[in-house]
């Protein structure tokens, strides 16, 4: 089958590589010529393990292209996916549909036949709706337009498993719908025959689904590190906590990692525009546990603050900070709300000098937040400091050998931000441990 995806960032640009892994025939279209003249050439323009291999098979076997033209990719196939960003909107919770209006409008008056599009972005209920309305008052006479809306899961870092092998594939549709469900079953066919559960739904239950999954998964974060605040008043252990909760198959040990908290491109915006919406849809009080969910993760960033003041004996001025990590979670280069950098960023400000490295995410981080001081090796950042920070658990990180780095630093103080590090064995190697949650491990 012949499709296209509009947008080729994180989501986009997975899916355009996946759909064409799949057999089908795609287009990728973006605003930004830069990205698309990367994508065409075979480079990624972020990082995602994986995807480069799957972007150049198919761009050799001649099933995937790119393109800035509205024009080609509105004659080239009779399905569109939708997947522009939804951030967050300026000061406001709600998101900001900008960019998902501009693809109907630049696109819906440019159809010729009957067409289907499928929505991808993570969006407010009730915006497919909308979104319907809108094609039809755009759509040429004649020309009828669909709108369907699949949510899509993947996780950043493991985005081309999760888009061959999702968990489920959920498609919600408009009333009176006539070839959606079809189309759809037709493009994800190998994926149904590998047992994919497929569920079929209407437009508002498939957005509120996406919204849902994210909200629970911030709460089991947020209530990890509620307990966490608990632990450190109790002189208990999180950690060990987590471990004895997660042996309750009702519970689970997944997301339960106390730490620094959630961030990235999705997580906190989704749970703020979710929480906006149903106040707009009058039910206020359903989701206000969000705003706690929310507070309790933003205490993690100012927590781990005080937590290296602490370790560097009271005050930060002049303490020189190795930062371990700047990516919002491991094998991704995305800084979109990284709890990590933004932790080194109030380092900085409270007068430490701030020596920020990641294995990923450099060119990301210095964009955001250019007066940082950048390294380009764990050794580097780790020259003559004070107190080291883990705060996005790379292997990498896991890995280093606390007998090598002790001649590199001024004093043997780490802070495990993420709860990653083996204490023992950071211990016998003369090093103090701090950890967010862990009185016991604290020295
Ligand atoms: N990143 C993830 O892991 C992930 C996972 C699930 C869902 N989502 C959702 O997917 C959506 C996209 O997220 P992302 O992380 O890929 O964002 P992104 O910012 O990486 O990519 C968005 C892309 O859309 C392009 N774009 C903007 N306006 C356009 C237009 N009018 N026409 C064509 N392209 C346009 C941008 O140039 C950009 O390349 C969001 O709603 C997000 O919540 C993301």
């Amino acid at each position: 089958m012949r499709c296209t995806v509009f947008g080729t960032g994180y989501l986009g640009a997975t899916h355009a590589a996946g759909m064409a892994e799949l057999g089908h025939e795609v287009i990728g279209v973006d605003i930004d010529p830069g990205k698309v003249a990367k994508l065409a050439s075979g480079d990624i323009p972020f990082y995602e393990p994986g995807l480069r291999k799957v972007l150049n098979d198919n761009l050799s076997a001649g099933r995937l292209r790119f393109t800035t033209d509205y024009e080609e990719a509105a004659d080239f196939a009779d399905v569109h996916f939708l997947g522009v960003g939804t951030p967050q909107k300026k000061g406001d919770y709600g998101a900001d549909l900008r960019h998902v209006h501009a693809v109907i409008d630049s696109l819906v008056p440019r159809l010729r036949r009957p067409a289907v599009i499928v929505g991808k972005s993570t969006v407010p209920v009730g915006t497919a709706a909308d979104l319907s309305k809108r094609a039809r008052d755009l759509a040429p006479e004649g020309v009828d337009v669909e709108v369907a809306w699949n949510p899509e899961f993947l996780r950043e870092g493991f985005a081309v498993h999760d888009t061959l092998h999702p968990d489920r594939i959920v498609v919600g549709v408009q009333e009176n719908s006539l070839r959606s469900e079809a189309a759809v079953r037709e493009l994800y066919a190998p994926l149904l025959a590998d047992g994919v559960p497929f569920l079929v739904t209407d437009l508002q239950t498939a957005e509120l689904v996406k919204v849902s999954a994210n909200a629970f998964l911030a709460t089991k974060i947020s209530f990890i590190n509620a307990i966490s605040e608990v632990c450190e008043a109790a002189g208990a252990d999180v950690t060990l906590l987590a471990d004895a909760l997660g042996y309750d198959p009702r519970i689970g040990r997944r997301f339960l990692n106390a730490g620094l908290g959630f961030g990235g491109g999705c997580l906190p915006k989704d749970i703020r525009a979710f929480m906006a919406r149903a106040g707009e849809l009058g039910a206020n009080h359903a989701l206000t546990f969000l705003r706690e969910v929310d507070s309790i993760n933003m205490r993690r960033r100012t927590a781990m603050v005080e937590l290296t003041t602490r370790a560097c004996g009271g005050s930060l001025l002049g303490a020189n900070i190795a930062v371990l990590g700047a990516a919002f979670k491991p094998e991704s280069d995305d800084v979109r709300d990284s709890p990590a950098l933004n932790v080194a960023g109030m380092l900085q400000l409270n007068g430490a000098t701030v020596n920020v490295y990641d294995p990923k995410a450099m060119e990301n981080s210095q964009r955001v937040f250019p007066t940082l001081n950048y390294s380009t090796s764990v050794v580097e950042a780790c020259e003559r400091a004070n107190a080291v920070l883990v705060l996005t658990e790379w292997q990498e990180f896991l890995d280093l050998d606390p007998d090598a780095l002790a001649g590199t630093v001024r004093a043997k103080v780490v802070v495990d931000g993420r709860n990653c590090l083996d204490v023992q064995r950071w211990r016998q190697a003369g090093w103090q441990v701090h950890a967010l949650g862990r009185a016991a491990a604290t020295v």
